[in-house]
């Protein structure tokens, strides 16, 4: 098969590599890709994953290229070219894509629309309120003492969430992203959440419009310095999986979310078909969905992948296709632990440019393997090209072994301003 892998970063250089490793991978280009994907080879072949000058939000050339090289298989990695469409126009086109459509990309597009379908649905959340009006949403974080979540409606490059403490602080959130317009357009309207305590978790279930298959459990690392300290990132780091819930638990929670889901989108007319990656607090009450992501996780990805043994063009086939019912998915029982290296600054500022040392000597180590996010080839010599740089990556025995392998092997990496959390796993290694 020709295929096509959309976006730059850590995850899609964890699915450009799981899928290189498929027989039925013949030929793959990355659009843009990074220095990492473009140092991959095909299992089938040897030959090397081609990158595109092409955007991720360039869906006419994506497409013209698509149908120049008769493309068998797009696979679509970040969100923002599924809110716009890449899936319908491909579809519409004749092409075979993987990835949300339109319609089902607004879980993650709209947060008014998340909230409203979670409540009609049943499916279990934080009590919130959805807001056009600032004077309205003010009322309801009054009535919650300003403890509460206020998050702009639609994409905010991930940055629209803010949470308050203090009615003050909720008025001022309300203030910012309703009437600043601070995030533009997607703060029009917004939802305000109670703000919930727990441990967080990151749930994956693949989808076929009918089936969802769960994924084991992960936990990403939002906060930028060790012991959640610090401002919010994409994420520094992930495990897989986590001690928080038992295989029973997680049955239940996919009871409690999955189901509910699949029925309210065959209720809605939602034909959903993709990843759907909710964020769950473990409440004293029981999990409550915090967020619906439509897309994989980042660096979620890089720790499933690792643990994934089914062969993935096989699975996003059957994703298309209607038919993962008659899939079952296979995990290695080993756990994984990704370490993500930033660049100084981040998630602020910083650099690019910086040379990159020891990649060779980190990939050598047995059960590592280096994905690169903000990565390009200069004069020959690998350098960063963004805030997050490379996701480090270990399988192990139990969660201890692979910790301690990924930090050996980051150990190895130098570039100048690098930085990155000691504490990847150390939830589930030491419990509070
Ligand atoms: P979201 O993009 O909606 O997942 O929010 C980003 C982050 O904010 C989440 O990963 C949580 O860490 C935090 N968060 C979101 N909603 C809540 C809430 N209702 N209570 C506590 N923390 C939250
Ligand atoms: N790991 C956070 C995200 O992908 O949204």
């Amino acid at each position: 098969m020709n295929i096509l892998v959309i976006g730059s970063g850590g995850r899609e250089h964890a699915l450009v590599w799981k899928l290189a490793q498929s027989p039925h991978a013949l030929r793959m280009w990355c659009a843009p890709g990074n220095a990492g994907i473009a140092g991959e080879r095909l299992a089938a072949n040897g030959s090397a994953v081609e990158c595109l000058p092409l955007g991720a939000e360039n869906l006419p050339g994506l497409l013209a290229f698509a149908q120049s090289q008769a493309i068998d298989l797009t696979v679509v990695g970040p969100d923002n070219p599924l809110a716009l469409g890449i899936v319908d126009q491909f579809q519409a086109a004749g092409l075979r894509i993987w990835g949300v459509n339109q319609n089902a990309a607004q879980f993650e597009s709209s947060k008014v629309f998340s909230q409203k379908f979670m409540e009609k649905y049943g499916i279990p959340t934080a009590a919130a309120g959805t807001f056009a009006d600032p004077a309205a949403a003010k009322r309801f974080a009054a009535s919650l003492d300003g403890r509460c979540v206020v998050k702009a409606d639609g994409l905010a490059l991930g940055k629209g969430v803010l949470m308050c403490t203090n009615l003050a602080e909720a008025e001022r959130a309300v203030d910012e992203i309703m009437v600043g317009k601070a995030f533009g357009a997607a703060g029009a309207q917004t939802v305000i959440q109670e703000y919930l305590e727990g441990m967080e978790v990151s749930l994956h279930a693949l989808c076929d419009g009918h089936t969802a298959k769960l994924f084991p459990t992960s936990q990403d690392h939002k906060r930028a310095l060790d012991g959640d300290h610090g401002l919010n990132t994409g994420g520094m780091g992930t495990y897989s999986p986590t001690p928080f819930l038992s295989d029973a638990e997680l049955a239940s929670v996919s009871q409690k979310i999955l189901e509910p889901f699949m029925h309210g989108c065959r209720a809605e007319g939602i034909d959903y078909r993709g990843i759907l990656y909710p964020g769950v607090m473990l409440t004293k009450t029981g999990p409550k969905v915090l967020e619906f992501n439509a897309r994989f996780g980042d660096p979620e990805t890089q720790v499933y992948l690792t643990r994934l043994e089914n062969d993935l063009v096989e699975l996003l086939d059957a994703s298309v296709s209607g038919t993962l019912d008659k899939v079952k998915l296979t995990w290695n029982p080993r756990a994984a632990v990704c370490v993500v290296m930033a660049s100084g600054g981040y998630p602020g500022n910083y650099p690019k440019g910086q040379a990159i040392s020891g990649l060779a000597a980190a990939n050598s180590l047995p059960e590592i393997k280096v994905f690169h996010a903000g990565t390009a080839l200069k004069n020959g010599q690998i350098v960063t090209n963004g805030g997050r740089v490379l996701g480090v990556t270990a399988v192990g025995a139990d969660l201890k072994t692979a910790q301690i392998a990924a930090y050996t092997a980051v150990g190895k990496i130098h570039f100048e301003g690098a930085h990155f959390r000691r504490d990847i796993a150390a939830k589930a290694l030491n419990p509070a």
